[in-house]
């Protein structure tokens, strides 16, 4: 039995707005698999190699439940422009390179290994239409240590000249993808209609059938920009809600995520929570592209499942800790905007987002719990200046707002040292 136990000052968030911490405790994990956290090495462990990261921070890995690895080559470039321009202008382009499987290996490993270096170990993640480019970026998250789901994008109208499958293309090259990427362990397809305007009904109802089927998780856009909500009514006389042309052809429930959903009303937000959809905030990207500002109190509040994104490149940063402060910030706006009339989100409630919120969807249970896969990082904050000695508490907040290069000394992910 391969043994791994970890010392240092362990900290999780098993609860929103809720922290566990054991200051020079052990995380201890057996095949990779957690047993429990511990404020003293347990009898039966005595004599066995511990990693001792001495004062450093042992937190969860987090989840990033929203990204384009295809746009990475353009993080933090054609940030003038809001959503659909945006798209066409900069998007679209950029992910028609990945046609060229040579670049896509190129870029997809470097994204792999940044993802890791950043301490990011499960994504949920858009790669292109191309099947060819979306196996290798899988393999890649693989060797990597990158755990989780990769979709196939399917874009069958409105892509423009280099970015769109006909219909028959879509369907064919998606039942390839599945049968080609049956041999991962730590990757999982996922499917990914890329939003309404990309897809035509026979498409979209093609692909909920395929959901249905094979019990595959779907992922896709909700409610992110107005102009865009705007063209999804156009499209969509007979759906009264933008959420109404997902859930028409099976593509609603409880293994859906949507990103963004800023705009959702009630009505969508109910529809939501009936469904168990997960919401996945990416406050960078929302700023970014002037999409708006999420109302994540309000969502939480009512009971709706929210995780947290970086939306690359819509976001400008890998970071899942900049995440987790730029959702902060979000809430701040959303509180100024909404008249002081909602709470902001606390640095515990936002590391919540960013960890434990996601992990659920990989149908893991919340925090360091016994039976979950460690998915662990070792932060080193010892080079930071303090006012004064600083609780584990404050260390954390430190470290989601204080961006510091080099901080992340160790990673594992699936039970597996990844850095
Ligand atoms: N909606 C459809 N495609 C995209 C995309 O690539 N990024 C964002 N932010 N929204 C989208
Ligand atoms: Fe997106």
């Amino acid at each position: 039995m391969a043994l791994t136990i970890l010392k240092g000052a362990i900290l999780s968030a098993p609860a929103l707005g809720r922290l566990e911490v054991t200051e020079g405790g052990y995380l201890i994990a057996e095949d990779g698999v957690i047993t429990g956290t511990f404020p003293a090495l347990p009898e039966r462990y005595a004599g066995a190699p511990v990693e001792d990261f001495g004062g450093a921070l042992i937190l969860q890995a987090p989840a990033d439940l929203h990204l384009h690895a295809p746009q990475y080559p353009m993080m933090g470039m054609g940030m003038d422009l809001p959503l659909l321009d945006w798209l066409n202008t900069y998007a679209f382009p950029t992910e028609a390179r990945f046609a060229d499987p040579g670049y896509a290996r190129e870029v997809y490993r470097c994204l792999a290994e940044d993802l890791i270096a950043n301490g990011t170990t499960r994504v949920c993640m858009f790669s292109s239409l191309h099947r060819e480019a979306t196996l290798i970026l899988m393999e890649e998250l693989e060797k990597a240590g990158v755990t989780g789901y990769v979709g196939k994008v399917n874009m069958d109208r409105n892509g423009g000249e280099n970015l769109q499958e006909t219909t028959e293309e879509s369907m064919a090259e998606t039942l390839r993808w599945l049968e080609e990427c049956g041999d991962f362990r730590h990757i999982r397809p996922i499917v990914t209609p890329r939003f309404t305007p990309s897809c035509t009904d026979e498409l979209m109802a093609f692909l909920g059938r395929l959901a249905a089927e094979r019990g595959l998780p779907v992922q896709s856009h909700l409610s992110e920009n107005t102009a865009e909500g705007d063209w999804v009514r156009q499209l969509h006389p007979d759906c009264g809600q933008y959420w109404e042309t997902y859930d028409k052809y099976g593509l609603w429930n409880g293994r859906t995520v949507m990103a963004h959903c800023v705009w959702c009303d009630e009505r969508e937000r109910r529809a939501m929570k009936d469904a168990g959809v997960t919401a996945v905030h990416c406050p960078d990207s929302n700023q970014n592209l002037c999409s708006g500002v999420s109302p994540v109190r309000v969502l939480l509040s009512e009971g709706v499942k929210v995780a947290l994104g970086t939306d690359v490149a819509g976001g400008d940063t890998l970071s899942m800790l900049d995440a987790a402060s730029s959702a902060i910030r979000a809430s701040k706006a959303r509180r100024i905007l909404d008249g002081w009339g909602t709470d902001f989100l606390t640095a515990a409630e936002a590391w919540y987002l960013a960890t434990s919120a996601g992990a659920e969807f990989f149908g893991e249970k919340p925090g360091f719990a016994p039976g979950n896969a460690l998915h662990a990082l070792v932060l080193d904050d010892s080079r930071l200046l303090q006012p004064h000695p600083l609780t584990p508490e404050e260390r954390l907040e430190r470290c989601l707002y204080h961006r510091q290069p080099g901080a992340v000394r160790a990673v594992w992910s699936a039970g597996r040292r990844a850095r």
